[in-house]
């Protein structure tokens, strides 16, 4: 039984060059289609397989749903909420652009049911902005939030990234800085990745000196982990850092490795031991929205090592014990030749009862979950 939805909105005001999700811009005369298609979606995958229990999270991610037409944001909820359930205290989530806030539509958001937003900021520095091909300024940043704020949004987390084009570890500090200062209950920072076929290559190919170099790629991670918490938030996972109580429940179902349910365009599920997506092209979805772009059945084996590389994401790590239980492997027994290594090295710790990474560790948290796939 899955608590989690994720429903994925396509649609965007302007395609970014340094993204690779199935997000597109130019094609807004299909969101109401798009909108009929995603609620056949959920009604036939729950007639198939019916889902015995209430969601404790539904995330609608994207793409940018904020850019769309509200009421169809509240057609597809009330498919959600009519053919699966919510329960009363559920976490709704919405993930926007900053620019496509305005107060009518976040009043709207409050009223359909949304209580979280996630809102893209990336950089509060208009050259690194204009740069990684964004369509905003940090002015305009800063005035989004504000209004979700005057809304009555108090839930709202900020996206950034850092390793961007332009950028220096000064730059980077002052973005942060500026975050900080709205002591907003929840951060992320993601370091910047792209495609082999990113657009942003074109302008900035991977030798460019515009790159911040590994070394101050590093850097720029070292001030966010030390300077996060100075402001309360609390790291509870690699790119992750929030206030008490304000962790992303939909983003801690895959790090706990639970299932989730998952409709629209190559939305990913994970539904009674199978991984599978939805078609990444839009055309081809919108004809066969219950045909499988991936499908793979999870064996016993896999799952314990999924949720090795994914709980170590966790600052907490993994209780050793639970693991025994839910997965019948004992991890230091199943990986001891690597643990101790790791440990040794000063990449990983087991202190009560719990197997982590260690702060050297979340430096090089790739290398060293790498080690257990
Ligand atoms: C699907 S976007 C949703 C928000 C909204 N569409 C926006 O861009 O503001 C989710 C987040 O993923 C991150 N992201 C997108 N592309 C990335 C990339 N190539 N490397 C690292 N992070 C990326 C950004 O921080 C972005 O806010
Ligand atoms: S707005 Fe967000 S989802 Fe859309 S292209 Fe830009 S980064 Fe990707």
């Amino acid at each position: 039984m899955a608590r989690t939805a994720y429903i994925h909105i396509p649609f965007c005001a302007h395609k970014c060059d340094f993204c690779d999700f199935a997000a597109f811009a130019g094609v807004d005369d299909l969101s109401q289609e798009y909108t009929r298609v995603v609620i056949n979606e959920i009604a036939e995958r729950v007639l198939q397989q019916p889902n015995d229990g209430e969601l404790t999270s539904v995330h609608y991610g994207g793409g940018t749903p904020g850019y769309i037409d509200p009421e169809y944001l509240l057609d597809i909820h009330k498919a959600v909420r009519g053919a699966i359930g919510l329960t009363p205290d559920a976490e709704v989530a919405l993930e926007t652009t900053p620019h496509a806030i305005s107060l009518e539509k976040a009043k709207r958001w409050k009223e359909i049911g949304i209580n979280r937003l996630s809102i893209g900021v990336q950089s509060f520095n208009d050259n690194e902005l204009k740069a990684m091909g964004r369509d905003h300024t940090a002015t305009q940043a800063l005035k989004g939030i504000e209004i979700a704020q005057e809304a009555g949004f108090d839930n709202i987390g900020l996206d950034l990234m850092y390793g961007l084009p332009e950028q220096t570890v000064s730059t980077w500090g002052q973005t942060l800085s500026t975050a900080l200062s709205l002591r907003l209950p929840h951060l992320s920072a993601y370091g910047l990745t792209l495609a082999g076929n990113s657009p942003l290559l074109v302008r900035y190919p991977h030798e460019s000196e515009s790159y911040p170099s590994e070394d101050i790629y590093v850097s720029m991670y070292e001030a966010l982990v030390s300077m996060a918490p100075a402001t309360g938030l609390h790291q509870y996972e690699i790119s992750n850092f929030c206030q008490p109580g304000f962790q992303s429940r939909h983003n801690l179902t895959y790090w706990t490795n639970d299932e989730y349910l998952a409709f629209g365009v190559s939305a990913h599920r994970y539904v009674n031991g199978v991984r599978s997506s939805n078609f990444r092209s839009l055309k081809r979805y919108m004809r066969d929205y219950l045909g499988n772009e991936t499908f793979e059945e999870i064996d016993e084996k896999t799952k314990a090592k999924e949720a090795i590389f994914l709980g170590l994401r966790l600052r907490e790590g993994i209780n050793v014990a639970e693991f025994r239980l839910r997965y019948g492997f004992d991890i230091e027994q199943l990986f001891q030749e690597k643990i101790e290594k790791l440990s040794a090295g000063g990449f990983l710790t087991v202190e009560n009862g719990h197997l982590r990474l260690s702060q050297s560790g979340v430096l090089v948290s790739n290398l060293v979950i790498a080690e257990f796939v």
